[in-house]
């Protein structure tokens, strides 16, 4: 099983924000990423609409041909937004107004109740859900009993840590997909990751499908170039699976 990479091209849509104009358009950095070897699209359609625009949303999903991944906070307004749009996918993550990205994962033992709602929801207009958790065991489980069919793994402390606290937050990321692979869950990741830092996540983590990246993947576009970018990820990623 090969690892996809799914772009987040939210951060396009940051820049175009910042002085409201038309450009940079992230429904022409997701042609680009697809037709550069990308498996998907994902965007955050934040409650302050701060980057991705309802409009957006609305020309991805004609225009997509890969897969399209919509992350989203879990509230009645998200919800309409999703069942009208029909992305391939929904994200659920969570979201504090004041804060720069998402800082970590959903609580689903917390909210489980809530969240097994919103996923049945979803899953009876047949929209599939992955939660995006912290990588701990009672997360895992509390997500198995939602009925999501998939869980995103939150990478940040992975990614931004050094030394012993990255080393120990590779492990809590390769024991927490060993247990969601045994309870049946497909297992996604992302949040911080580089070229760098992909390959080794890449070879310790299993099972793993899928990644979303963003922050790292546009910064370097603006160096490299969008198509650029994609390659050098997915040869990251090639490099991590072939040392597996
Ligand atoms: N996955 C989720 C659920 C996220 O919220 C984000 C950030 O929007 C990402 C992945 C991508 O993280 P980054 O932009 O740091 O690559």
């Amino acid at each position: 099983m090969s690892v996809s990479l799914h772009v987040n091209v939210d951060h396009v849509a940051t820049l175009r924000q910042a002085r409201g104009t038309r450009y940079p358009d992230p429904v022409h950095a997701a042609v680009v990423c697809e037709r550069a070897g990308a498996a998907g699209i994902t965007v955050h359609l934040r409650e302050d609409r701060r980057h991705v625009q309802d409009r957006d949303v609305e020309v991805l999903r004609e225009v997509v041909s890969t897969r399209l991944n919509l992350e989203m906070a879990a509230t009645e307004e998200m919800l309409q937004i999703a069942l009208r749009v029909r992305p391939d996918i929904v994200t659920l993550v969570p979201e504090r107004r004041l804060e720069r990205t998402t800082e970590g994962g959903l609580d689903v033992v917390a909210r489980r109740e809530e969240l097994t709602r919103f996923v049945g929801t979803l899953a009876d207009a047949g929209i599939p859900t992955s939660l995006f958790i912290d990588p701990v065991a009672a997360q895992v489980e509390a997500s198995v009993e939602t009925g999501a069919p998939v869980i995103e793994l939150h990478t940040g402390v992975y990614a931004h840590g050094h030394g012993l606290e990255a080393t120990r937050a590779l492990h809590a990321l390769a024991a927490a997909a060993e247990l969601g692979g045994t309870r049946g869950l497909v297992i996604a990741a992302g949040h911080g990751l580089t070229s760098r830092n992909v390959g080794e996540l890449v070879r310790r983590v299993l099972p793993l499908e899928e990644l979303n990246i963003g922050h790292a993947l546009v910064s370097d576009a603006l160096f490299e170039g969008l198509d650029h970018a994609v390659a050098s990820f997915l040869a990251a990623i090639a490099d991590g699976e072939s040392q597996r």
